[in-house]
């Protein structure tokens, strides 16, 4: 069916019932969404209201605060380039030109990033705004930004260690800190060795992938949040946490980036270990004992006051879009992974994670944690779970068809 048909499908029983399709049975207005189609209009419905947002360089949505205000963020922020993000996905599916002109003024505000040198989050700020702003459009600036930031990037890079350096603050706790995030910051660096055929960002970012596997993981293939090294001999000087429960403890949306990282990394080396790490990541995820039934994790696996500690909806996204890739990879485990993808989708399509339509906000799942320790952002609908949701709904409808191309 046209994809604007079934946008216009979202308004009213008479319409959805004239639009059931070929083959279909009639809908009514409160039957629950079943077609990936469905589930797709169900969450532009909530993230269309961005649209009437004016936009601004000091607001980039981020979150929704308790009282129900946004929370808003300067592009610096590592959370800049999602709600662009979330416009360019959109716009790959409706190609409604409204949600383009958005996505370009909001994407603009990132720019300047790309001479930030003060953190890793070089990734998750361009390359999911002007990543995919040209993976739809082509645009030759575009590509010029994400070169630029690339390089940007690559100045962090310490190759006594064979990582790039996370972050700058907290000097005194640690001289030279890795998290695991920071695995998602290297799809950027393996597009621009196919941008500009220089091998250096490929060979740093496969490197930085190794020496991560070597030392973030436990024996279980849980992995730690934070790893501080040594700038001149390159060891290890400790492990710990940050957002997570403890140290030793598995930060659900950690164990999110680790399994998306590994999957994204084996994609662009063809290094089966990164393959196997990240097939025995997913095995740790689906066998944890408190993994709940609706397989929306905990914000940490190990959090003290499980069942009653608060979920976190973002970490179940990214978990799902990565599962829907590592599927397409991993012979041994094609239809677990599959199936745990759309166990959690279906999950997170449920009127349980998604924001009430009558919603004011442009935000589409609820039930994220950003950081619990710091009090910060829990129990509450954030950008980056709307963003790998969005990136996960096309992937379910589409299969992975590839890097920041879900269309
Ligand atoms: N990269 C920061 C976070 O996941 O909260």
């Amino acid at each position: 069916m046209n994809k604007l048909v079934h946008i216009l499908c979202l308004f009213g029983a008479t319409v959805l019932i004239g639009c059931s399709g070929q083959g279909q049975r009639p809908s009514t207005a409160t039957e629950k969404l079943v077609t990936d189609d469905q589930l797709i209009v169900a969450a532009l419905q909530r993230l269309e209201k961005g649209l009437a947002i004016t936009p601004d360089s000091n607001q980039i949505p981020r979150a929704v605060e308790h009282d129900g205000s946004i929370r808003g963020v300067k592009s610096s922020d590592w959370t800049s380039g999602f709600f662009p993000g979330n416009l360019w996905l959109a716009y790959g599916y409706t190609n409604d030109p409204r949600y383009r002109e958005q996505a370009e003024k909001w994407t603009a505000f990132i720019e300047k990033e790309k001479h930030n040198n003060r953190t890793h989050d070089m990734g998750f700020k361009v390359n999911c705004s002007f990543g995919q702003g040209y993976a739809l459009t082509q645009n030759p600036h575009y590509k010029a930004v994400l070169i630029k930031s690339a390089e940007t990037l690559m100045t962090r890079y310490n190759p006594k260690i064979g990582s790039l350096r996370s972050w700058d603050h907290n000097r005194d706790k640690w001289e030279f800190p890795v998290i695991i995030d920071n695995m998602l910051n290297l799809e950027l660096l393996f597009l621009a060795t196919r941008f500009t055929g220089d091998s250096s960002f490929y060979k740093v970012a496969h490197q930085h992938a190794l020496t991560t596997m070597q030392h973030h993981f436990r024996s279980d293939y849980s992995t730690f949040h934070v790893v501080d090294y040594d700038p001149v001999t390159g060891k290890v000087k400790s492990k710990a946490t940050h957002q997570g429960y403890a140290d030793g403890s598995s930060w659900a949306r950690g164990q999110a980036w680790a399994l998306y990282g590994y999957t994204m990394a084996y994609r662009e080396t063809g290094d089966k270990r990164f393959l196997e790490l990240a097939e025995n990541i997913g095995q740790f995820i689906l066998n944890h004992k408190n993994l709940p039934a609706d397989m929306v994790p905990y914000w940490d696996f190990d959090a003290p006051n499980i069942p009653d500690a608060p979920r976190d909806a973002s970490a179940a996204a990214v978990i799902a879009s990565a599962f829907y890739e590592l599927s397409t990879y991993s012979a041994a485990h094609t239809a677990r992974f599959k199936t745990a993808a759309d166990q959690i989708m279906a999950a997170l399509s449920s009127d349980a994670y998604l924001v009430p339509a009558t919603a004011s906000h442009p935000f589409i799942l609820r039930h994220s944690t950003g950081n619990l320790p710091k009090n910060d952002e829990i129990d509450v609908p954030i950008s980056y779970a709307d963003y790998y949701y969005l990136e996960a709904l096309l992937r379910k409808k589409n299969g992975f068809t590839g890097p920041l191309s879900a269309f």
